[in-house]
């Protein structure tokens, strides 16, 4: 097992628009998806994108299985192994035309001891690849949807500052949430 560096924001690997995997089911990918649920794990991350390890691909993992501390209140999301992503944003509710955005705290391991309310859409369909090549297609909504845009941001070179909006409400952890257990958070 490796837990490899995750590279910070200022760091213009974060910045390019990630090509697809070409390759499925090779030892070099699996081997890559290992370092990289080590690296979560270590970090205590709801998600990691491959660019947020120097690896331009299109690859994110995300997962919240257990209680998450640097997520104390989210519901579990399952473990994924998402390629190649494409994300739809839906209507909130069948029927209506409207596509909904709901606002709530993130927190990214590049930007390490910071917060913001980002906007995100409410109910997403996501598409994409294991990591052997078999399709997935899911329809989530709520923190699940929230953790997939935001990982898939990264593949695009966008980091949540960069879709924060009121920036009364982007700070530092320990000043915004005391309570928060420091020690583990980023
Ligand atoms: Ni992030």
């Amino acid at each position: 097992m490796t837990i490899r560096e995750i590279l910070k924001m200022g760091d213009a690997r974060l910045l390019r628009i990630a090509p697809p995997v070409t390759e499925f089911d090779t030892d070099e990918l699996h081997l890559l998806i290992t370092d990289m649920l080590d690296t979560m794990l270590a970090a205590n991350g709801a998600g990691l994108a491959a660019p947020q390890i120097g690896v331009d691909l299109q690859l994110v993992i995300f997962g919240t299985d257990a209680r998450n501390p640097r997520y104390p209140d989210a519901p579990p999301v399952p473990k994924t192994v998402l390629l190649n992503p494409i994300i739809t944003p839906l209507p909130a509710m069948d029927g209506d035309a409207t596509l909904s955005e709901i606002e709530d705290w993130e927190g990214c391991l590049s930007v390490p001891g910071l917060r913001a309310v980002v906007p995100r859409y409410s109910r997403i369909r996501y598409t994409g690849f294991d990591q052997y090549g078999d399709p997935i297609d899911r329809t989530v909504e709520g923190f699940h949807a929230r953790v997939v845009q935001h990982e898939c941001d990264h593949l695009i070179g966008t980091l949540y500052p960069m879709r924060v909006r009121d920036f009364t409400r982007f700070g530092f952890t320990e000043v915004l949430f005391p309570g928060l257990d420091a020690a583990l958070d980023d």
